[in-house]
């Protein structure tokens, strides 16, 4: 149904409907759009501006129409130009004239950032609850690795033995800042564009802190204009969303590493790993691959939507209906990764006997004799040479840092005693690292308790305003 024609002498062009049309995407708006037209109508309502026994039947017919379109039995026809036409013809169909009533005080304008928004809201309480299920999943598996050890890396060469259980919990704190960043963003995106019209505002007596109340948003525009033309909510949404496919990516990268014949550190369990259709005895982490190349979706869908919004004109511009693929896409491709990496993460087992034997491979407790000399009093740059002379003779004579001999270390630096030994050792290194955040085990089961709480309490949060945005939705 065409909401718009009368001073055309000609419908538009095959070609040209069919570049405008969005109903095939913007579809998904639906039962938002039906909503934020029953709080336009209790304030038509209220204003008289509709009268009672109309306001009732639109009411019903909207109301049977959401019920319709969540079976599935109202879609948008190909003759629909986008959900808001295709929503108006089948109140039309039910009611004849007095379907055309709702369009009083509202444009397309107001009324599709609004959709967009509870779209968004609603879609982004989604993802916020996957990650804290996936940060769940993340904090108990560490809570199992807290006291094994294993090598820490800096430019993927051993640097200094780590707990595991720090080495897999540090995902958990990555995420937890996207909760924040949801959190954030919620405030931003809270306000409603309903009363903004085409940009100007209504001269109709409307409520456009009445109806951003019904529609559970904290407030309403302060400025027409800016009412319908910002998509700093998308943008930011977009930047959200692939700040978490970046921070999947990581934890993906680092799977398939160590899943791999080298590193044979991770098991990962049949059910979330792939086959090949050559190569019989091929057990690959797919899971963990997707979860790396989705990032790059992810970012793509930033950068389109900040592209399109780039220099665009105030007020709406038909640009902006390109707004919303991008935002469906990034939503769709969380929800689907998510789930998939939090079970892979919470099944997959590790070698604590294979890490613990690499944790002091590769001079990785060098580090622990030069800070041993500085105990001593000796300054930092004499120590660090010290212990590269130690890691020199090693090398030299295929031998471990704890396997010179007292005559050795002394000649390297007087204040080497026998005493040095006690700390070359992986536990002895790891507990001595006290310093708040960091890997001694003692302090790493700390931190895994307190971001295990904080989790908790953000999950609760997000539960909440989940469950006041869905029983907005159904009153
Ligand atoms: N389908 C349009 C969009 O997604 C709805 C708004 C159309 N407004 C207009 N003035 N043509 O942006």
């Amino acid at each position: 149904m065409a909401l718009w024609g009368a001073r055309f002498s000609n419908g538009p062009a095959d070609a040209v409907f069919a570049l405008s049309r969005s109903a095939h995407f913007d579809w998904r708006l639906a039962p938002y759009d039906i909503r934020s037209s029953l709080a336009h109508l209790s304030v038509l309502e209220s204003s008289k501006l509709v009268a009672k026994d109309d306001a009732a039947a639109i009411r019903g017919a909207l109301k049977e129409l959401a019920v319709e379109v969540s079976k599935g039995s109202f879609l948008a026809q190909p003759g629909d130009e986008d959900v808001h036409s295709a929503l108006e013809r089948g109140l039309t169909a039910k009611l004849g004239a007095v379907g055309g009533a709702l369009r009083a005080g509202r444009s397309r304008n107001d009324q599709v950032t609004t959709d967009l928004r509870l779209f968004a809201i609603d879609h982004m309480l989604e993802v916020a609850s996957l990650v804290t299920a996936l940060n769940t999943a993340i904090l108990n598996k560490a809570n199992e690795y807290v006291n094994d050890s294993a090598p820490g890396f800096t430019h993927i060469q051993h640097a200094q033995p780590v707990s595991f259980g720090h080495e897999l919990a540090k995902h958990a704190h990555a995420f937890a800042r996207d909760l924040d960043r949801i959190n954030d963003w919620l405030k931003r995106t809270s306000v409603s564009s309903l009363g903004a019209g085409a940009l100007a505002g209504s001269s109709l007596p409307l409520n456009p802190e009445r109806t951003a109340k019904e529609l559970g948003f904290d407030s309403s525009f302060a400025n027409s204009i800016d009412a319908v033309s910002d998509r700093d909510y998308v943008a930011e949404a977009l930047f959200i969303c692939a700040t978490i496919g970046l921070h999947l990516s990581r934890i993906g990268e680092e799977w398939t590493l160590w899943a791999s014949t080298e590193f044979a550190w991770a098991k990962v369990a049949d059910e979330y790993s792939t086959g090949s259709s050559i190569m019989p005895q091929k057990k690959n982490p797919d899971m963990a691959e997707l979860a790396r190349g989705k990032s790059g979706r992810l970012i793509g869908n930033l950068v389109s939507v900040m592209t399109m919004l780039k220099g665009l004109p105030f007020a709406y511009n038909r640009d902006l209906q390109e707004d919303k693929e991008p935002l469906f896409d990034s939503i769709d491709t969380l929800l689907l990764t998510l789930p998939a990496i939090t079970g892979m993460v919470a099944t997959t087992d590790f070698d604590r006997k294979k890490m613990a034997l690499a944790a002091p491979t590769g001079f990785s407790l060098a580090t622990e004799i030069a800070d041993y000399l500085v105990r001593k009093n000796v300054p930092f740059a004499t120590a660090h040479e010290s212990a590269g002379k130690c890691v020199a003779l090693c090398e030299k004579s295929s031998r471990q840092l704890h396997e010179l001999s007292d005559d050795e270390f002394k000649t390297i630096h007087p204040s080497l005693d026998g005493g040095v030994r006690d700390v070359l050792n992986v536990a002895g290194a790891l507990s001595s690292r006290t310093t708040a955040g960091g890997t001694a085990p003692a302090l790493v089961a700390e931190q895994i308790k307190s971001a295990l709480k904080e989790n908790a309490t953000q999950s609760k949060k997000i539960a909440d305003k989940a469950k006041a945005f869905s029983e907005m939705m159904g009153s």
